[in-house]
């Protein structure tokens, strides 16, 4: 059992967990279903075995409960691009969806990071680096999956295209736009990540069951972490911005640009399956989008309100 380490995703709540296994399985618990899971056996992921790795892991936890993992996740040879076998459809949105994390994460990073001098709270200056530690390894476990979707024998070669345009976005925006602008971004980014993250944990049977753990393991890790620092980005955001229409006008800028060249990705990939112009693959993604906005959109509206503080919600 020593070679277990719970980790709780906050402080008092104890409420989604994960389960590490060197060189075995990553579990993810739920206090709500913990014995339907158990008996379902849900492995969602893998993680390579070495001491370095495991003593990764370990490390401490800020005071709010952010803890840096250092998993790397393994890939299977032949890895398929519908990792999904039944829901072809969700398998493009979702890596449509990483192939953004390695141009957005570093952004986000770095806006924390120029920020840092700005925060006079000792205990918000740790939470900030603990988030970036997160982002860091989120954008590095994406761009390798992304590297095998890319791999020349799959035939995406166009989307190093798509890959160009991110570059010159996040270029464009470093560019033009202030620190509060680039904070506000990332707050807003993480009020989808924090919906988003509600829906995958809570409908993770619907998104993943038969699916490729090895893919499911990455998203579902991210999505637990990005439950885990929910209110970091926010925080510093609040403490060194302030404004609300500032931090409104980033949220609406973030799920605009996020969501709007995440389509063009899955688009694009779905047109190389051959799959886009079926009237069957357009009513399942209509049926995904249904699900993604009933299950988000009350989080965003919520976030409008300029009472709201995304640390008062209880993990799933
Ligand atoms: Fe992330
Ligand atoms: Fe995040």
């Amino acid at each position: 059992m020593d070679r277990f380490a719970f980790l709780r995703l906050a402080p008092r709540t104890a409420a989604v967990r994960l389960r590490q296994a060197c060189g075995g399985v990553l579990q993810l618990r739920t206090s709500h279903e913990r014995h339907r899971f158990q008996d379902a056996s849900v492995r969602i992921a893998t993680c390579a075995a070495d001491g370095d790795r495991c003593r990764g892991m370990s490390a401490k936890k800020t005071p709010a409960g952010i803890l840096v993992r250092r998993i790397a996740f393994s890939y299977p040879d032949d890895l398929e691009a519908h990792w999904h076998p039944s829901k072809p459809e969700w398998s493009q949105m979702v890596n449509g969806a990483s192939l953004l994390m390695p141009y957005l994460e570093p952004y986000l990073i770095e806006a924390i990071r120029d920020a840092l001098p700005r925060i006079t709270d000792e205990k918000l200056a740790a939470e900030a680096r603990g988030y970036m530690g997160q982002e860091a390894h989120h954008y590095k476990q994406h761009r390798r999956f992304n590297e095998l979707l890319l791999a020349p024998a799959r035939g995406y070669q166009s989307l190093r295209e798509y890959e160009k345009l991110l570059e010159e976005d996040y270029a464009q925006l470093r560019r033009e736009r202030s620190l509060d602008f680039h904070l506000a971004y990332a707050a807003g980014f993480e009020t989808m990540a924090l919906a988003i993250g509600h829906m995958l944990i809570r409908g993770r049977e619907y998104f993943f069951r038969d699916a490729d753990p090895a893919v499911s393991s990455l998203v579902l890790w991210h999505f637990v972490e990005e439950l885990e620092h929910k209110h970091a980005a926010f925080d510093v955001y609040q403490h060194v911005v302030g404004s609300y229409w500032t931090r409104i006008h980033g949220l609406v800028y973030a799920m605009h640009h996020t969501l709007s060249r995440t389509r063009q990705a899955y688009v694009m990939l779905l047109k190389k399956d051959g799959l886009w112009g079926s009237w069957r693959t357009r009513w399942k993604l209509k049926l995904v989008l249904a699900k993604v906005f009933a299950d988000t959109m009350p989080w965003i509206l919520e976030s409008l309100l300029p009472w709201h503080q995304p640390s008062r919600f209880a993990d799933p």
